[in-house]
């Protein structure tokens, strides 16, 4: 699974449209801004469609927020819950994501929840505490959950394979007295690109990727498509 997250980008819904023509394929989902979904929806053959966030009430006086019903109604199966970018710039907390994870389960979306480190120095501490809060009482068969370490995201300093590969053991054995024997599905994401994309499948056992820059430009997103197809 290939996850396409353009962030704040584009700026119209032209180029939004052109940029979904250019990630078609089935095994990507394309998380666009909201006000672009339902062009993007009307483009895609192939591809699934994600939101980049939503909010955690059903509905109400909440001004300038999105729910995880109005997200179904649009075509989306995905929902990106819990990024860096949004637990630093709006200060959500891990049980504020939580809750929202477990509004989205509730309208029958998978979670895309994100969790990484957001210093080098003590990565494992940092960790153990955000996977613990904000995948506290959550059926984890049904969620899927993105490692991206801050560091690595949006600078070109990817994580290195054997590190991506213990940070991978590392959640696996946090959360496995709760997933009950089944398996977890751990994607990687900060500066994947057409060069190292397919290396965090094989080499260091993640089950997908979560792009964003790449996602953008598309003679580097066809590569890297490919080169995991
Ligand atoms: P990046 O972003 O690929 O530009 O590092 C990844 C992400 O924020 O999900």
């Amino acid at each position: 699974m290939i996850f396409a997250n353009w962030k704040l980008n584009p700026q119209t819904k032209e180029e939004a449209v052109k940029m979904a023509c250019f990630s078609d394929y089935e095994n990507v989902v394309i998380c666009p801004p909201f006000v672009y979904i339902e062009a993007v929806r009307d483009i895609i053959k192939r591809a699934k469609l994600g939101a980049q966030n939503c909010y955690h009430q059903k509905s109400g006086a909440y001004t300038g927020e999105v729910s995880a019903e109005m997200l179904k109604g649009l075509g989306c199966e995905y929902v990106i819950l819990g990024h860096s970018e949004r637990r630093e710039y709006f200060s959500e907390s891990s049980s504020f994501v939580n809750s929202k994870i477990k509004i989205v389960l509730e309208k029958e979306l998978t979670p895309v929840v994100c969790v990484g480190e957001k210093q080098k120095e003590n990565a494992i501490g940092q960790i153990e505490e955000q996977v613990k809060e904000t995948l506290q009482s959550v059926p984890l068969e049904k969620v899927i959950i993105a490692y991206e370490p801050v560091f690595a995201i949006g600078t070109g300093d990817f994580c290195p394979m054997d590190l991506a590969g213990e940070r991978r053991e590392l959640i696996e054995g946090i959360l496995k007295e709760s997933c009950n024997g089944s398996p977890l599905k751990i994607i990687y994401g900060g500066s994947v690109n057409s060069s190292n994309a397919s290396l965090y499948i094989k080499e260091a056992g993640f089950g997908g990727v979560l792009v964003g820059g790449a996602s953008l430009i598309e003679d580097e997103f066809t590569k890297l498509v490919k080169s995991i197809i």
